[in-house]
């Protein structure tokens, strides 16, 4: 609703003021001067005790409105905001620096705070200013390549790429190592779709293997009954951050002769045995779409074991055109390049990788340590072996819960919460049904209908995690009550 249609004039009547209160449902009603200055507030109990005591129905509001009132200025923070909201103050104004109401603020409409928002408050402005004013904001320029040198030095000095998107990552990779027609990738039912899209690109199959009950990773213990004459690789996807079992799934490429590309998209930052992840396989990808972990917007990185396959690589990710020959193109290749301007925004992202995963780890402690006493959820883990990055932290609300998943999401959305269902499992879905068996994928239709992903951006304030700890727990509370 418009805010203009929540306010009226201090000379306008009380009966007019009923009228909107009636119309808008809002139980409260802004009231300005001639100049647009907020100047009060009136609710129904204003006006019954006005009309109690001397007021008409064609009395002036102002005569009625409350002029003490709280407000705030319209670029407030959420922390303060709801420091403000009481059981008393259940709506604030928001003005600019005239005094002009220009929003309001309540429990139900702050500033949502969202899953996943980006921070981009350190050198990027810096970089990508630099970009504009040089004029370096294609494809060429010393930002791609300064991206890229970020991740071979932490990928101990693997070839890495910066291409457009994830999704192209993966193709790329595929595509470099020579997956193709024929060849059969083994891939998580639980997944992002990209991760199958791009095999079914290459003209691969698909092959859709059940996931684990604790880490929601692919099932190592069930990979090996897929395997055929075509199986030609492996994609182990680290979902939500939580490393693959790397060592068994090695241990299985090895003895089956496969080639294994890990999408890490959701995982930068975190370790396996010590380890980042990507280093485990013969290409790994990343994601740096706007809710990952370090983001240009759109964005992407292949990191390479074997130097040749990344220089093939660096030639499709180009036209397919050689690299010493102008228009001559040797192979079908795409323009998946990554722009100046983006890697820019990456090497300021990059610098702050570790503060990022700091954060995300003290955001999954703390709603850890929240609802360690809830019994009706399964929280996220960290294996012995691994590092969790939680680029998402995720839970799953258990069968025994009186509330389901889809109850608990929209109770927090209601309260200006943002949350995310967990991805459907791929084999549900129209142009994957062929890829995978219903029967055997059972624990990835489990995880898909119970869980959710909580807010889990870098900059979440303590004020917020605790509102939204808060919230949580008292949902459950009041179930707990009614039980
Ligand atoms: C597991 C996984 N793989 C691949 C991608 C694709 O990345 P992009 O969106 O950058 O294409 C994503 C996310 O976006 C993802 O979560």
């Amino acid at each position: 609703m418009d805010i203009k249609e929540l306010s009226i004039h201090n000379q306008d009547t009380i009966k007019k003021a009923l009228q909107v209160l009636d119309k808008t449902g809002l139980g409260v009603i802004f009231i300005q001067d001639v100049d647009g200055k907020l100047v009060g507030l009136l609710t129904d109990g204003d006006i019954r005790r006005a009309l109690i005591g001397d007021a008409q129905l064609n009395s002036p509001v102002e005569l009625a409105m409350n002029r003490n009132f709280t407000s705030l200025p319209v670029e407030t923070e959420n922390k303060v905001i709801l420091d403000n909201l009481t059981s008393k103050v259940k709506i604030i104004p928001l003005t600019d620096a005239n005094g002009i109401l220009v929003d309001y603020a309540s429990i139900n409409r702050l500033r949502r705070i969202s899953v996943a928002s980006p921070v981009l408050n350190g050198n990027e402005l810096l970089y990508i200013t630099d970009c504009v004013k040089t004029n370096w904001i294609s494809s060429q320029g010393k930002y791609v390549r300064a991206f890229e040198n970020s991740f071979e030095k932490y990928h101990g000095g693997r070839k890495s790429l910066a291409v457009s998107n994830g999704t192209v990552a993966l193709h790329l990779a595929l595509d470099a190592l020579g997956i193709t027609k024929g060849d059969e990738v083994l891939v998580a039912d639980f997944t992002f779709a990209a991760s199958v899209n791009a095999i079914i690109y290459t003209g691969a199959t698909p092959v859709l293997v059940d996931i684990e009950k604790d880490t929601w990773n692919i099932d190592v213990k069930k990979i090996e009954q897929y395997i055929t004459p075509n199986t030609r690789a492996i994609m182990p996807v680290h979902i939500y951050g939580h490393p693959c079992n790397m060592d068994a799934i090695v241990e299985i490429a090895k003895r089956h002769n496969l080639l294994i590309i890990e999408d890490c998209a959701e995982a930068l930052g975190s370790l396996y045995a010590g380890k980042p992840v990507g280093t485990y396989c013969d290409a790994a990808t990343y994601s740096f779409f706007g809710n990952k972990t370090i983001t240009t917007g759109e964005g992407g990185m292949v990191v390479f074991k074997d130097e040749r396959v990344a220089e093939r690589a660096a030639v499709l990710r180009d036209h397919g055109m050689e690299k010493n020959r102008r228009y001559w193109h040797t192979e079908v290749g795409y323009n998946y390049r990554l722009t100046n301007l983006q890697a820019a925004v990456g090497v300021g992202q990059f610098e702050r990788l570790d503060e990022f995963v700091v954060a995300k780890r003290v955001n999954a402690d703390t709603y850890s340590k929240a609802f360690a006493d809830v019994p009706y959820f399964q929280l996220p883990i960290e294996r012995d072996d691994s590092f969790n990055s939680f680029w998402m932290y995720t839970l799953l609300v258990n069968e025994s819960a009186p509330f389901t998943r889809d109850d608990l999401i929209h109770h927090l959305n209601l309260k200006g919460i943002e949350t995310r269902p967990v991805f459907f499992p791929i084999h549900q879905m129209p142009p994957y049904v062929n890829f995978g068996k219903p029967e055997e994928l059972t624990v990835s239709k489990w995880v898909s209908a119970h869980g959710l992903s909580l807010p889990s951006s870098v900059n979440l304030t303590t004020t917020e995690l605790m509102y939204i700890c808060q919230t949580i727990n008292s949902f459950v509370a009041d179930f707990k009550a009614v039980v």
